[in-house]
């Protein structure tokens, strides 16, 4: 097999399996992982080691648009102890602050050990010598540890695209030694804020004893003299310009416009655009939207809240909890509120493919991003970067990395559902000079600072690293 000098590792591979009576096929995946690492793959010598989304599928590496790709085989049981059970069950909600209680089973730990040590092995087959992996997010945090086993010749890079919680929580984890230990194995860790960079430093001298001055990190070693793994902040970005071409698009600005006339031409249109996930406070939003209709200070003549929840991780059992309670809560809301014209919300539990998107989000006056916790959240710079004549309002969680960056927008706490009710006023009743001025900042930033930019810092800091290391 040839190698590549750029491995990346992520949970899955940037394509998804399409059966027909054709046969199989292979489709690029539209999540934002593949989105972000776009611009790297597209360079020659690139890899991807990853799983293909199915249980108990076996098959030999193959090539895609210029890439290779790696794909690593899991069971059934895999899936539930490894997919499911740790990364989702385990590390999701510790991470996210503890929304839903996180579960502690040594067998998923176990599984979790085993499944990562088949890709750290993927990896080490697949990269040349003295090249460069770079492992994504949680599901893998044991790679690069058992990388730098297999291949001392190697740079690592790890990043973290979740929060990395507080120490008092953190130390909750049975685990904890062995997953620091683990991401300490790359030469760079990057996290989404500096406040996720700070809280695993902290975890690194509570736990493990060791020093950190400014962004590095002293990890001693058994064979000699200490190594330095530098661990700071990269935030994530989006590929600004794809989107400004698709705002740009007559048949895309059609659709918005026919979108808006297909909700029975409400004066304002509020958009959520979420993952189905407990992280992303959708309850806590609708939960203010039905008391602003149930107030009279809004009324679906006036407003129609768009929620696009996409289907995620249904078998684990939080989410299909989730699932329930915001589909009851839906149905009651429109259940007293609605007229044969108009509806309160539009509720639609599936994905879509990108130009709807930029038509819903050029068609949706107000934007809700309500997470309770979010690494980043693209969707809040996806939107600000469509809205190309400046006007709009991004009402933003304080709990969502973009808030670090995106500060003109309406900052809000989404657990205090009457500082939300109000801000939701202040976003429909915002005058025009008043959008523009926000929007332009926030269009500055999010144009200022793409996904390109985000790929090549981090990758910048890695190629240092690797330069010392060969010089050395
Ligand atoms: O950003 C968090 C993350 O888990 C990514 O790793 C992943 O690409 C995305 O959310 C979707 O999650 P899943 O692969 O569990 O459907």
């Amino acid at each position: 097999m040839s190698r590549a000098d750029l491995v990346v590792v992520a949970n899955r591979l940037p394509v998804d399996r399409v059966v027909s009576e054709g046969g199989e096929s292979w489709r690029r995946s539209p999540g934002g992982l593949v989105t972000a690492l776009e611009p790297v793959m597209r360079k020659p010598d690139r890899a991807w080691v990853g799983w293909a989304g199915q249980p108990d599928l076996d098959i030999a590496p193959f090539d895609f648009e210029g890439a290779r790709l790696v794909p690593v085989a899991l069971s059934a049981s895999e899936i539930e102890q490894y997919y499911e059970g740790f990364a989702n069950g385990t590390i999701w909600p510790l991470y996210h602050d503890v929304i839903a209680a996180p579960l502690y089973k040594r067998r998923w730990w176990e599984v979790y050990v085993q499944v990562n040590r088949r890709f750290a092995q993927a990896a080490a087959d697949v990269v040349e010598q003295g090249g460069v992996v770079w492992v994504q997010d949680y599901q893998l945090q044991l790679v690069p540890k058992m990388l730098r086993e297999l291949r001392p010749d190697i740079t690592i890079g790890y990043f973290h695209h979740i929060p990395f919680p507080a120490y008092g929580l953190y130390s909750q984890l049975p685990w904890r030694r062995q997953v620091l230990e683990g991401l300490l194995g790359a030469d760079v860790i990057g996290f989404q804020r500096q406040a996720d960079a700070g809280n695993f430093q902290r975890s690194v001298r509570r736990v493990l004893r060791y020093t950190t001055r400014s962004s590095e990190v002293v990890v001693p070693s058994a064979e000699g003299e200490p190594r330095v793994a530098i661990a700071k902040a990269y935030p994530i970005s989006i590929d600004a310009d794809a989107f400004i071409r698709l705002a740009q698009d007559p048949d895309v600005q059609a659709r918005a416009t026919e979108i808006r006339e297909q909700l029975g031409s409400p004066k304002t249109i509020l958009l959520g655009v979420d993952r189905l996930d407990y992280t992303k406070g959708i309850r806590h939003r609708l939960k203010a939207f039905g008391e602003l209709l149930e107030d009279g200070r809004l009324s679906v003549g006036d407003a129609t809240l768009v929620q696009v929840a996409s289907p995620s991780r249904q078998r684990v059992d939080a989410y299909a909890e989730l699932r329930d309670e915001i589909e009851l809560t839906v149905g009651r809301i429109n259940g007293d509120y609605d007229t044969m014209h108009h509806t309160a919300i539009r509720y639609l539990h599936q994905g879509f493919p990108r130009e709807e998107m930029v038509a819903l989000y050029l068609a949706a006056d107000v934007m809700l991003v309500t997470a309770l916790r979010d690494g980043m959240n693209l969707v809040a710079k996806e939107y600000v970067a469509s809205r190309i004549d400046n006007s709009g309002v991004l009402l933003l969680s304080e709990f969502a990395g973009a808030a670090d960056e995106l500060t003109s927008a309406l900052l809000v706490n989404p657990h205090d559902i009457d500082g939300m009710k109000d801000l939701i006023m202040r976003a429909v009743e915002m005058s025009p000079g008043e959008q523009s001025r926000r929007m332009r900042a926030l269009r500055r930033r999010v144009l200022d600072h793409d996904v390109e930019d985000w790929s090549q810092d981090f990758l910048t800091d890695i190629e240092k690293v690797r330069r010392v290391r060969r010089g050395a």
